[in-house]
């Protein structure tokens, strides 16, 4: 069985690499895996991703979350792919060929993700945007419907919410990854922040998450060790 530590992926969202090795040296032993995405990207380029590696067993996610014409989303994966990360994302929100060609760029050698429907997204941000009342009366209708073509363009899975995974589960079976953001411990007392569709991360677990991306309640803890170790007991409490 997976060890509990090992569902955990911890967001370097931080300005720097000298702010991101602070918390892989806090956080290395107590995290399956750092995602690097565009803010820490931008600063640093694979300089970060080469150290990751070096300091251990911790896996890396690059979260790019690539949108663009299908030509340039390939080319930009042939070069993720080059960089030795285990996961990558796409948005699924443009066409199957995008994600298609995010697939054939990554050679096998990178799980592409798609990205259904962000978090931090609400059904009124949907009727909004225009979307038809199918989905904005049931975003997990939109979810679904994005997570069906991933998979038919041959993602190894997406990225949604922890309320959706079951779903997900349910739909395409228990090999295809969910990853979940927006996991709030209910003992976290942030001001309320940006995600909508939130849950503990027990409440993931349970559903069947295969990993939890879990940012600002460790980030901006007091005390980050602290936060993670309690998350990591919670996680161990329902496996
Ligand atoms: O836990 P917290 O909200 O701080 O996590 C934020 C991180 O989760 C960011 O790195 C953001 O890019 C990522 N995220 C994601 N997909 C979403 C929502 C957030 O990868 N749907």
């Amino acid at each position: 069985m997976k060890a509990a530590k090992n569902y955990i992926i911890f967001p370097l969202d931080v300005p720097s690499v000298k702010e991101a090795k602070k918390y892989i040296e806090l956080l290395s032993d107590h995290v399956g895996m750092f995602k690097v995405g565009l803010e820490l990207f931008i600063s640093s380029g694979p300089e970060i991703i080469r150290h990751i590696k070096d300091c251990g067993s911790t896996r890396v996610f690059l979260d790019l979350k690539l949108h663009d014409i299908p030509e340039t989303v390939f080319r930009a994966m042939e070069s993720i792919a080059k960089l030795g990360v285990a996961f990558a994302t796409v948005h699924c929100a443009e066409s199957k060929e995008m994600l298609e060609a995010a697939v054939a760029g990554s050679k096998g050698k990178v799980g592409v993700l798609g990205v259904t429907v962000l978090t931090s997204v609400s059904d009124k941000d949907l009727l909004a945007a225009g979307f038809r009342p199918e989905f904005t009366s049931d975003l997990s209708a939109l979810v679904i419907k994005r997570a069906s073509i991933a998979k038919k363009a041959g993602c190894a899975g997406v990225v949604c919410s922890g309320l959706e995974v079951a779903m997900i589960k349910k739909n395409f079976g228990k090999d295809f990854i969910a990853i979940t953001p927006g996991i709030r411990p209910d003992w976290d007392d942030l001001v309320k922040d940006d995600q909508q569709r939130i849950t503990t991360p027990a409440m993931a677990i349970k559903n069947g998450s295969d990993y939890l991306v879990i940012g600002r309640p460790i980030r901006d803890a007091n005390n980050p060790e602290e936060a993670v170790i309690r998350i990591t007991e919670e996680i161990e409490a329902v496996l």
